[in-house]
């Protein structure tokens, strides 16, 4: 019985790790420092594509971001760390965990460190392409008033 259990919970990791894998689009954002997320902001991150390797103790994300009217495509490899956070560098040093993972919407928290020190708290929400459900929505606000960012802070991205 035991063995049977620890053999669920090993698949159901293996699972859930693999459903992060796909072509994702970044539906919503959300920071403290909300100019960092703003149009041409250089952490609005458009997501496009994230892969896992190793088991995932590697994670591949693509994304571009918009900025002085430029849109550069860049993919970083986040390196899971023993506490469970992956970190990555992309505008200075991130640590970032995926902490909800359904087959249509995948939220990540991240700390961003910037080149100035500053720390950014933000929410990455990604989807295939769908609006928010209410019942999401409703996630992602308890999920920010966590992590003490403030909900009018939530900004809803669209595909482009
Ligand atoms: C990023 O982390 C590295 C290693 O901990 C550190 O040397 C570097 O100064 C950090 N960079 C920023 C922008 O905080």
């Amino acid at each position: 019985m035991t063995k049977f259990l620890l053999l669920a919970l090993a698949l159901g990791a293996v699972h859930a790790h693999s459903e992060l894998d796909g072509e994702w689009v970044t539906t919503a954002i959300a920071a403290d420092n909300v100019g960092k997320i703003a149009k041409q902001g250089p952490l609005r991150v458009h997501v496009r594509k994230i892969t896992c390797h190793e088991g995932c103790d590697k994670m591949k994300i693509t994304f571009y971001v918009n900025s002085n009217g430029q849109c550069s495509e860049t993919t970083v490899v986040g390196y899971k760390q023993e506490d469970g956070n992956f970190k990555t560098q992309f505008e200075g040093n991130n640590t970032f965990k995926p902490v909800i993972i359904t087959k249509e919407v995948l939220a990540f928290t991240n700390k961003n460190v910037d080149r100035d020190g500053l720390e950014t708290h933000l929410i990455y929400v990604v989807g295939k392409g769908d609006k928010l459900s209410h019942e999401n929505n409703a996630r992602i606000e308890e999920l920010a008033k966590e992590q003490k960012i403030p909900t009018e802070n939530i900004r809803e991205v669209l595909s482009t």
